[in-house]
């Protein structure tokens, strides 16, 4: 990866360094491979007849990665969320259990797994054998303490066509900016699925806010990363949230640092050496504190997060990664005119195996509907108009070569049948995209659909005074909108519908739930329809 530095010689002499320091790291390629993630096996006697002083279960329990099998079942132990859990030191047995009913009288599945310090007392069990397409219960023991119950379910069988799926995404929920009150709503939703594109966590150290304070500085090492889950993890409505049905997660860059493009850092005096370790810290603590399946764990300072889950024959979630491998933020970052690195040829977004991997699952897929579920923005949206006109240098426009070839492979697909899902900005936006967006008359090869924030921005609004001259100046928005809430969408093999449902405030709690928008796309025909 290219330094980030132009200019003066001052600057050079300090990206010498910092290639200088980049080559020493990747001499010393072993010690990343051994940060502590790799020691799981335990030292010392196990607690298994465990008194608790209080709640070990504070932060809930989730379950994630569902298949037609099973699912992955996810608590984390912490008698104290900010203060690394605040547990007994050493391994910590926890017994799972697995039901049919919702009180959990009928024990269908069940094992014991030990939490260890290593992975900050996180368990994360893989069940399997479990019938395809149903409803089932989940809990945890330690000593003398239970977890809530959760709910989970398969998801129907390869073979398998349903009648619907109904699911939400969400994404950007900022500790300080608002109460997480979208979640209150959600779970009242029938839903089989949720989803989250990123920003679970924000990494910056306590602001202005007097509604919700951050529990530290700016978050560098692994400690303060846990911690700064067990903050955010330990909100009522996000624990309700994942009790009610497993989720898909992804992350974006607040889960590690703002605007991280690979192991570059907005910031251009960051050492890469430094940034990897603190990459490291990031992702081994998104491992811990989500439910994901063991094929994700981090090694070092690298995760997969990229991968497919398949809902039978209905639909296909291609879950992806725009930060770890993409290339440097062309032009400085910011709004900037298409010219320049945005129209680099090898610029990346996703990295060259990522991208190989998706195309190769595009062309595979059998699925009615293929849904892409990841951060920043494909709809190439300019700003102000004519000459003048500035794009976002983060978001898919800034990557002129690989948008154009992520929509041209859309465009081959025998089924024009894409649903892109977005987060990141904290607004809602409809998208019909286009291979070239020079060229309308040529008609749209997908849908985007950007989801707005949980909480983060704070109240937002409904219409904003560019507004018209938006959507004068791309025909193919069809709608925004800058209130908080999340997104909700009801998929059948006929069609595909999606609701964006807002709400009014989050500076305190009891916002009812509104539906702003609602959007039809019909099977096989790529457009927006009210
Ligand atoms: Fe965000």
């Amino acid at each position: 990866m290219r330094p980030r530095f132009f200019g003066t010689r001052k600057d050079w002499q300090l990206a010498e360094r910092f290639v200088a320091s980049r080559r020493e790291f990747l001499m010393a390629g072993g010690s990343l491979a051994i940060l502590p993630l790799a020691s799981q096996i335990a030292p010392g006697a196990v607690r298994s007849r465990i008194t608790w002083a209080s709640d070990p279960f504070t932060l809930g329990v989730a379950s994630g990665e569902p298949s037609s099998s099973g699912m992955v079942l996810w608590t984390r132990l912490a008698i104290d969320p900010v203060d690394i859990g605040g547990n007994p030191k050493g391994p910590i047995e926890v017994v799972w259990e697995l039901s049919d009913d919702p009180s959990m009288k009928t024990i269908l599945k069940s094992g014991k797994v030990l939490s260890t310090e290593a992975l900050g007392h996180s368990v994360h069990v893989q069940v399997h054998g479990l019938e395809s397409n149903r409803w089932y219960w989940y809990r945890f023991h330690s000593g003398d303490a239970s977890s809530p119950i959760g709910r989970t379910r398969t998801t129907p069988g390869s073979e398998q066509m349903v009648d619907e799926l109904r699911f939400a995404f969400a994404s950007c929920q900022h500790y300080e900016s608002g109460l997480f009150t979208a979640y209150e709503h959600m779970v009242t939703e029938e839903l089989d699925l949720i989803l989250h594109l990123g920003d679970y966590i924000y990494e910056g150290p306590p602001g202005r806010s007097s509604l919700r304070k951050h529990n530290s500085p700016e978050i560098v090492s692994l400690d303060d990363y846990r911690n700064r889950y067990g903050l955010y993890k330990s909100d009522e409505q996000l624990q309700a949230a994942h009790a009610y049905a497993p989720w898909l997660v992804v992350w974006d860059d607040h889960e590690f640092d703002n605007n991280c493009a690979g192991l570059i850092s907005e910031e251009l005096w960051v050492d890469p050496r430094e940034f990897a370790l603190r990459r490291a810290n990031a992702y081994q603590a998104y491992y811990e504190n989500q439910p994901l399946g063991v094929g994700s764990m981090p090694i070092g300072a690298d995760m997969k997060l990229y991968r497919d889950i398949a809902y039978g024959k209905l639909a296909s979630f291609a879950m992806l990664d725009t930060r770890q491998y993409r290339s440097d933020q062309p032009n400085g970052d910011g709004a900037k005119k298409l010219d320049g690195g945005a129209m680099h040829p090898k610029s990346t977004m996703l990295g060259s195996q990522q991208e190989a991997w998706l195309f190769a699952h595009l062309q595979e897929s059998e699925a009615r509907w293929n849904v892409l579920g990841q951060q920043v923005m494909v709809g190439r949206v300019g700003r102000s108009s004519g000459e003048s006109k500035l794009y976002s240098m983060d978001q898919w426009s800034g990557y002129d070569a690989p948008r154009k070839r992520l929509l041209g492979q859309l465009k081959q697909m025998e089924q024009a049948n894409t649903v892109v899902l977005t987060g990141d900005i904290h607004s809602n936006w409809a998208n019909e995209l286009y291979e070239d967006f020079d060229k309308l008359d040529d008609g749209p090869v997908a849908v985007e659909f950007v989801g707005t924030s949980i909480s983060s921005g704070g109240n937002g609004y409904a219409k904003s005074k560019q507004e018209d001259e938006l959507f004068e100046e791309n025909p193919f928005i069809k709608f925004h909108n800058a209130e908080r809430g999340y997104v909700s969408c009801r998929v059948t093999e006929g069609q595909w519908q999606t609701f964006y449902r807002t709400v009014e405030y989050v500076d305190r709690p009891g916002a009812e739930l509104q539906t702003r928008a609602e959007f039809v796309v019909e099977h096989n025909r790529p457009q927006l329809m009210r």
